[in-house]
C-alpha cells in the first residue's frame, strides 16, 4: 500500500467521517482542549510540548484544531495541517465560535508546505502519523521544518494494540495477530472495489529507529494509564481494556 494510495483513500474517508467524528468526540475534545488520546490525558497534565508561549507550533492532522487552539490560548503561534477539507471546515466553524483562530492548510504530512526551520514545535495528537505509508518521508519533513533543538511530540495507538482485535469488550484482550506483522489494515469499498481506508503499523522499535535516523533524541515515552473514574468508550478503547493494557503511546523527541 503506497503513500499515494493511502492518501487517496484516507483524505476522502476523513471527509466522509468528519461530521460524525466531531459530533461524537467534539465535547470530549473541547473547542480549546488538548487531549492526547482516549484515556483523556491532557497537555495540561502531561506537559509534553514544554512552554509554548511565543513559540511557532505546527500540528499535523489537526482536524478541527482543538489542540492548536489550546496552544494559542497558552500564547503560542500554532498552525494546523490536515488532509481533510471537511475537518478543516469544522476547524473554521470552531474558530468562529470560540473567536480563537488557528490558520490551517489542506496538505499531507509527507509534504509540509512550510520553509525549512519554521517551527519550534511540531506535534500530532492521533493525527496523520498512523495513516501514512512513508513514515520516513514524514519524519524527514518534520526534521526539515523544525529549528535546531525543536521538539516533535505525537500520540499514536500503542503499537502493542496491533496484536489485538479492535474491540472494546473482553474480546479485545486476546491477541490474534502478530505484533511484528506490518501489513497495513485496509478497508475496501463494497461498491467501487477501491481502497477506502488504510492504517499503518510500526513497532516501538520502528519508531525509535525512524526518529533516531532523522537526528531526533527521544526525551519521553508516555503510556497513559486508564483513569479509575473514566468510563468513556472510543472505538476499541475502553475501561475493560484500558485497565490491563496500554492503548496510547505519546512520544516526545528533540532535534539534534
Ligand atoms: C483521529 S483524527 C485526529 C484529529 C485531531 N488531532 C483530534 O485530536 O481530533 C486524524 C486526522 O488526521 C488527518 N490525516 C490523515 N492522514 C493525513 C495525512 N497524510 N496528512 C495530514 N493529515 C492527515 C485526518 O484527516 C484527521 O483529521
Amino acid at each position: 500500500m503506497s503513500e499515494d494510495e493511502s492518501r487517496r483513500a484516507n483524505g476522502p474517508d476523513w471527509d466522509r467521517y468528519a461530521d460524525e467524528y466531531q459530533a461524537t468526540h467534539g465535547d470530549f475534545l473541547g473547542n480549546t482542549g488538548f487531549v492526547w488520546g482516549p484515556e483523556g490525558l491532557t497537555e495540561d497534565q502531561a506537559g509534553v510540548l514544554g512552554d509554548v508561549a511565543g513559540r511557532d507550533v505546527l500540528e499535523l492532522g489537526s482536524g478541527a484544531g482543538q489542540c492548536s487552539r489550546w496552544v494559542r490560548v497558552h500564547g503560542g503561534r500554532s498552525f494546523g495541517l490536515d488532509l481533510s477539507m471537511r475537518q478543516l471546515q469544522h476547524s473554521l466553524r470552531i474558530d468562529e465560535e470560540s473567536e480563537i483562530a488557528v490558520p490551517s492548510v489542506l496538505a499531507t504530512a509527507t509534504a509540509i508546505p512550510y520553509a525549512d526551520a519554521s517551527f519550534d514545535v511540531v506535534f500530532c495528537s492521533f493525527g496523520a502519523l498512523q495513516f501514512i505509508a512513508d513514515i520516513d518521508l514524514c519524519v524527514a519533513e518534520v526534521a526539515r521544518v523544525l529549528r535546531p533543538g525543536g521538539r516533535f511530540a505525537f500520540s499514536i495507538t500503542h503499537p502493542t494494540r496491533w496484536s489485538f482485535p479492535d474491540d472494546p469488550s473482553e474480546a479485545g484482550l486476546t491477541a490474534t495477530s502478530s505484533y511484528w506483522d506490518r501489513t497495513p489494515y485496509v478497508e475496501i469499498d463494497d461498491d467501487s472495489g477501491q481502497v477506502a481506508y488504510v492504517e499503518h503499523h510500526r513497532t516501538l522499535g520502528d519508531w525509535v529507529t525512524v526518529l533516531a535516523g532523522h537526528g531526533f533524541r527521544i526525551v519521553a515515552l508516555l503510556e497513559p494509564e486508564w483513569p479509575e473514574e473514566h468510563d468513556r468508550v472510543w472505538g476499541g478503547w475502553s475501561r475493560v481494556r484500558g485497565r490491563l493494557t496500554p492503548g496510547t503511546a505519546v512520544f516526545a523527541a528533540d532535534l539534534g
